[in-house]
């Protein structure tokens, strides 16, 4: 049965930093539904290169010309959060079959959590199916160069972040 309620999808992850892979999930999640809610996990046990309010910051920049693309920041389980949202959707992208045994075994778990979401996995372009936010941040820390692998104000702020000796 239809109804008039807007079909919202949360897409969780670290973005620790955003890479243009996310970039090309999010914009094919906002194509697929009314709005889609990019959420960066706040308390990570790893110790993230930019803050969570730096990270929330940077992809605001990148989807501030799209309307139905929102941003913020999220702790504790990702069911409540959705839940919270109103959302029915959660968003991952699958790059390789080597993301398949970890994204199958959160899926089913956050089913079991919150039965009535629905993960939803989607393919990036072929071009971005190698990036990581791990392999960014080792190439830029070597000297490599990452152009066209991030937007442009993710390649800014890891410049600052080189000025100031973080990476
Ligand atoms: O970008 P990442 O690091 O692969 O994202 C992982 C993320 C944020 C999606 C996952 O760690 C998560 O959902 N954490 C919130 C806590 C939670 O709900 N854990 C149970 C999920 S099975």
């Amino acid at each position: 049965m239809s109804t008039n309620r807007e079909r919202v999808a949360v897409f969780p992850g670290s973005f620790d930093p955003l890479t243009n892979g996310h970039v090309d999930i999010i914009l094919r999640g906002a194509r697929l539904f009314d709005r889609i809610v990019v959420a960066i996990l706040r308390n990570a046990e790893k110790s993230p290169l930019f803050t969570p309010e730096e990270r929330v910051d940077t992809v605001r920049d990148v989807f501030q010309d799209n309307p139905n693309v929102e941003v913020e920041s999220f702790e504790g389980l990702l069911v409540d959060y959705a839940g919270q949202k109103q959302a029915s959707v959660i968003v991952r992208g699958l790059r390789a079959v080597s993301d398949f045994e970890f994204e199958l075994q959160m899926a089913l778990m956050n089913r079991r959590l919150g039965p009535a979401i629905e993960t939803v996995f989607m393919m990036p372009a072929e071009q971005y199916t190698y990036v990581s936010s791990r392999l960014i941040k080792e190439v830029f820390a070597l000297g490599g160069p990452i152009t066209g692998l991030v937007p442009e104000v993710v390649e800014v702020r890891l410049r600052e972040k080189r000025a100031q000796n973080r990476v």
